[in-house]
């Protein structure tokens, strides 16, 4: 750990244009001798957040939020001291150069280490085990079979540990960590006889279980042969609850947001096999169910997820049960089965990306696999459909998706009217005194708009990217907002070409405003030479969606069609199908080219009623 010179952080901030980094995050004004803005630390319409460039401080005289240069930085971006005072050293020609800690001050400081400080000293030590010497052998060779890149050991942070008994302890006490700072985070055991501890984790392959910001909160530890546990992980703690806690996520934010979804595996290892395949978008379970609590977390990040689990019975049960979560989340849940029964891991392996790749595509609707299981389970006779629909009944009242109902109807081979009957009745059933409690039954009304990932993009790029995107989204039908309705008007007048600040004042509903404000304060998320491909990218998944209901309906045309034998209608609905399914990867195609023109064209189509007899 090093130290930063006081007269070298005072040079930094004396020498930098405080107004010039607020402004990059919040628009101001002169007001005399200081710069007013809206406050973006807090919620506010008039502004009463002042830069200070004399004093060389800001100020808020809503919420109180002040500091120097330094504090504004930490506390926007989230960076630590040191990391805010070398951002700013750099572009005033000043070099932070990072001093070595005197014994005496590194035995002071680690005497106010925290349980992440002992955390992160024994990942290091793990991972400079695993590099170095014979010791770390075993280990190398064993990843090395398991056919995992150094680079991708090194990005995962894998580590080891050789046999002995107090390895860890040893190594920490060294570095002046005592054994009840080590026994405090899960790594040391009291022993049995008389005093002293040991090590939890012995002669094993280590995984830093990392939280969403990359900080190391707990370790499993994979045995390399031989008898034991395959797995041994440290045990909860404050800092790390496996209910909240998705092992990857800290590094698979970006490739989520951009891939729009994320994927859901059962283990460590498909994880790190799966970033190295190019998947940097799964995620995994410290072992556990998937929680509400996990869910929440991958909202903020995407609208679809995939789920890769277990073919077990066990596994199966587990993927039902959370159906009911992804519905409340309001998250579209794929699962997805691999061929032969393999784990992802060996899937990458053995068949290559583009066969787990090919095994997403082939994703089903969660909804529509849960039903079906229920009418595998219950058979398809009148009575058993009946008895799977009743199940389901409250989960598509949950839902509220038109789609979701008919394609269900059309599963069960019940009669679609008859589906919605039942709906309503369940809705009328939940809400009256007889029925269930009121706050068991489901909403009437339609939950808040929340916003979607997809909504917060394409309202960063018109506010950080103007110049790039405003020509293409000015030609886009605004009913494909559809979706996001709460944003259309903000889209329009940002399209117009006012500057966001002066329409934040008249934003009403709590929600857009805190959404807009986070958007302008968001710095950097796509680059200009990447906005036009995002926002095609945006605008395509928009309208991806409407394809989709589109060959549900005709799909179900041609059934009908087929059933009642009409030949000559079921071919033309078949040729339907094949046109939009063209539709679709013309679709894919055009992003892929970045081929303005002709992705325009598509969304036209699709921003307008269907030519023939379907309807959307
Ligand atoms: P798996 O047995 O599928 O492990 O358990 P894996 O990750 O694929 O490991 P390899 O490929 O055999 O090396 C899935 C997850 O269940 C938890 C771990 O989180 C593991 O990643 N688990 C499994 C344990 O915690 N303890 C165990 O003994 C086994
Ligand atoms: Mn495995």
């Amino acid at each position: 750990m090093a130290k930063i010179p006081r007269d070298l952080v005072d040079a930094v901030r004396e020498r930098t244009d405080i107004v010039a980094v607020v402004s990059r995050h919040v628009s101001l004004q002169k007001k005399g001798r200081s710069f007013t803005g809206l406050c973006p630390f807090h919620q506010e319409k008039t502004p009463s957040f002042h830069v200070i460039p004399d004093k060389q401080i800001y100020h808020c005289f809503g919420c109180q939020a002040g500091g120097d240069v330094f504090r504004f930085l930490m506390t926007i971006e989230g960076l630590s001291f040191i990391e805010a005072v070398k951002e700013l050293a750099g572009p005033v020609g000043l070099e932070v150069e990072e001093r070595e800690l005197t014994p005496a001050e590194r035995k002071q400081l680690r005497a106010r280490a925290t349980a992440f400080d002992v955390l992160e000293a024994a990942a290091r030590q793990y991972e400079a085990w695993l590099w170095t010497g014979p010791a770390g052998a075993p280990a190398r060779e064993y990843l090395e079979r398991r056919e995992l890149t150094a680079e991708t050991i090194r990005a995962a942070r894998l580590g080891y540990v050789p046999q002995g008994w107090s390895r860890l302890l040893d190594a920490l006490h060294r570095d002046g960590f005592d054994a009840s700072q080590v026994a405090e985070v899960g790594l040391a055991r009291p022993s049995d006889r008389g005093q002293g501890h040991y090590d939890f984790l012995r002669e094993r392959v280590i995984i830093p279980i990392r939280d969403e910001r990359g900080r190391v909160i707990a370790f499993g530890g994979r045995i390399l042969e031989g008898d034991g546990p395959k797995y041994l992980n440290t045990p909860e703690s404050q800092l790390y609850q496996k209910s909240h806690t998705l092992y990857g996520l800290d590094t698979a934010r970006q490739a989520i947001q951009q891939k729009g979804r994320a994927v859901v595996v059962e283990g460590y290892f498909d994880v790190i096999s799966l970033q190295q395949a190019g998947f940097g978008e799964a995620l995994a379970t410290c072992g556990t169910a998937l929680t509400a609590e996990h869910l929440e977390k991958i909202r903020r990040l995407a609208r679809d997820v995939v789920l890769v689990m277990d073919a077990d019975e066990a596994g199966l049960r587990a993927a039902e049960k959370t159906l009911p979560m992804f519905i409340d989340a309001g998250i579209s849940a794929w699962r997805v089965n691999l061929p032969g029964a393999k784990d992802p891991d060996e899937l990458v392996r053995h068949e290559g990306p583009e066969a787990f790749e090919k095994a997403l595509q082939e994703r089903e609707p969660l909804f529509e696999w849960v039903v079906q299981r229920k009418l595998d389970a219950f058979g398809t006779s009148t009575m058993g459909r009946e008895r799977a629909l009743e199940e389901v009944v409250p989960l598509l009242a949950k839902v509220r998706d038109g789609t979701v109902t008919s394609r269900v109807a059309r599963r069960a081979g019940i009669p679609e009217e008859i589906v919605l009957d039942r709906i309503r009745q369940h809705l009328r059933q939940a809400r009256s005194p007889e029925g269930p409690p009121p706050e068991a039954a489901p909403s009437p009304v339609v939950p808040a708009w929340r916003p979607h990932v997809d909504a917060t993009h394409l309202l960063w790029l018109l506010v950080h990217r103007y110049d790039e995107v405003a020509d293409v989204l000015a030609r886009v039908d605004p009913s494909l907002l559809d979706d996001h309705a709460p944003i259309r008007p903000v889209v329009a007048r940002l399209l117009s070409g006012e500057p966001v600040a002066a329409l934040l004042p008249d934003l009403s509903d709590p929600v857009l405003q805190r959404t807009v404000q986070a958007v302008v304060a968001r710095t950097r998320l796509y680059e200009p030479e990447e906005a036009v491909h995002a926002v095609l990218e945006l605008l395509a998944r928009m309208a991806r969606p409407r394809i989709g209901a589109r060959l549900t309906t005709a799909k179900g045309d041609y059934e009908r069609s087929v059933g009642r034998g009409e030949m000559e209608a079921a071919l033309v609905t078949l040729q339907r199908t094949k046109a939009l399914q063209q539709m679709e990867k013309a679709l894919d195609r055009a992003v892929r080219a970045d081929d303005i023109e002709t992705l325009l064209g598509l969304l036209g189509d699709l921003t307008t009623p269907p030519s023939d007899t379907s309807g959307v």
